[in-house]
């Protein structure tokens, strides 16, 4: 699957529920309203989008939210993208509902690894941020029962926010080292429910960066995937071998859209070309109708067609999609 600017479609990230247990400050308002059951799709609906969009290309298969934990049938939506397809299977999690069983379980079924978020490792403050009774240490407790089910590799991402959690840059960079992980940073990105993103409360991969240097010195890895979103940096005082990372991801300040090479599925089944598409693709309606997967492959090929070349967060002529990041699927 190419789109009308040359790029091709490797990574199809699937949100199979927008519904959440916590409210982060940059995603949910406390007062979200979630889609119908009936608006979701189901398991088979899921893995047959999956299968045909792997004959198309995709090889990979990030399984998001909301907070995908929270599926009843996640084991099962992980079964069947293994029996139908090669794709490599992720999932990204807040940790706060994941148990040795569970991990177990998707593991068996045939999940390669996970992404977990932790914006803050002070209790307050994750309290504050989460608008959830998680916690830091329960979220922690999740990266090492991940670790021991080997769901690796394991990333840790955080999103820091002016006046939040800004001064948490080398406590989180510890993590990296405590646990044998990369800990990637995220720039906050205009894509809250409130739409109080503002350029005061966003702060750079540069910035962040700089924090941590000033603590621990970072060497560039100088092996990042052209389309992956991470620039990965190692620890200088740190073996070269060592599997401790840091990873920015700056799609505010260093726009990676030009060699992106993601296409999205919302819970409620639409295709979204781009995380800030303002136009989306109802691959439901035809998928519910009895559509051949031909037809559904030539849905998603026109779908793909029509990736706008970049999201412009820093121009004037910028719209904030209208969902937030939880109904489209980090
Ligand atoms: N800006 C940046 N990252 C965000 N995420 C959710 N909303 C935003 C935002 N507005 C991140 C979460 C999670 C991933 C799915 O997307 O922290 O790690
Ligand atoms: Fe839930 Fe993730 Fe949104 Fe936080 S960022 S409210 S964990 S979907």
């Amino acid at each position: 699957m190419v789109d009308s600017h040359g790029r091709t479609i490797r990574d199809l990230r699937i949100s199979i529920t927008d519904r959440c247990n916590f409210r982060c400050v940059y995603c949910m308002e406390p007062d979200v309203r979630f889609a119908a059951h009936e608006a979701l799709l189901t398991v088979d609906e899921i893995v047959r989008a999956a299968a045909i969009a792997e004959s198309l290309g995709v090889r990979k298969v990030r399984l998001t939210g909301g907070e995908p934990t929270l599926h009843p049938h996640l084991s099962d939506i992980i079964a069947g993208l293994a029996v139908a397809t090669k794709v490599e299977i992720a999932l990204i999690t807040n940790a706060s509902l994941l148990s040795r069983e569970s991990l177990r379980a998707w593991k068996d079924a045939g999940l390669a690894r996970l992404t977990i978020s932790i914006d803050s490792l002070r209790p307050d403050r994750f309290a504050r941020m989460t608008r959830s009774s998680s916690s830091p240490a329960q979220v922690l407790k999740g990266v090492q029962l991940s670790l021991d089910e080997g769901l690796t590799p394991v990333k840790l991402n955080a999103v820091l926010i002016r006046g939040f959690n800004d001064d948490e840059a080398v406590a989180l960079a510890v993590l990296a080292r405590n646990f044998g992980v990369e800990m990637r940073f995220i720039e906050y990105m205009p894509l809250d429910s409130a739409h109080a993103w503002d350029s005061s409360k966003w702060v750079s991969a540069a910035e962040t960066r700089a924090a941590i240097e000033r603590v621990f010195p970072l060497i560039a890895c100088g092996d990042d995937d052209p389309s992956s979103t991470a620039r990965t940096f190692r620890f200088a005082d740190l073996d070269g071998d060592s599997p401790a990372r840091v990873g920015f991801i700056a799609p505010v300040s260093n726009p990676f859209c030009g060699a992106c090479s993601r296409l999205r599925i919302t819970a409620d089944g639409k295709v979204r070309p781009c995380l800030f598409s303002t136009t989306e693709w109802d691959l439901r309606s035809p998928l519910r109708a009895g559509a051949t997967d031909t037809e559904l492959a030539d849905f998603l090929i026109d779908a793909t067609w029509t990736k706008q070349p970049g999201h412009g967060i820093t121009s004037p002529d910028f719209v904030q999609p209208e969902r937030p990041m939880s109904a489209i699927g980090g």
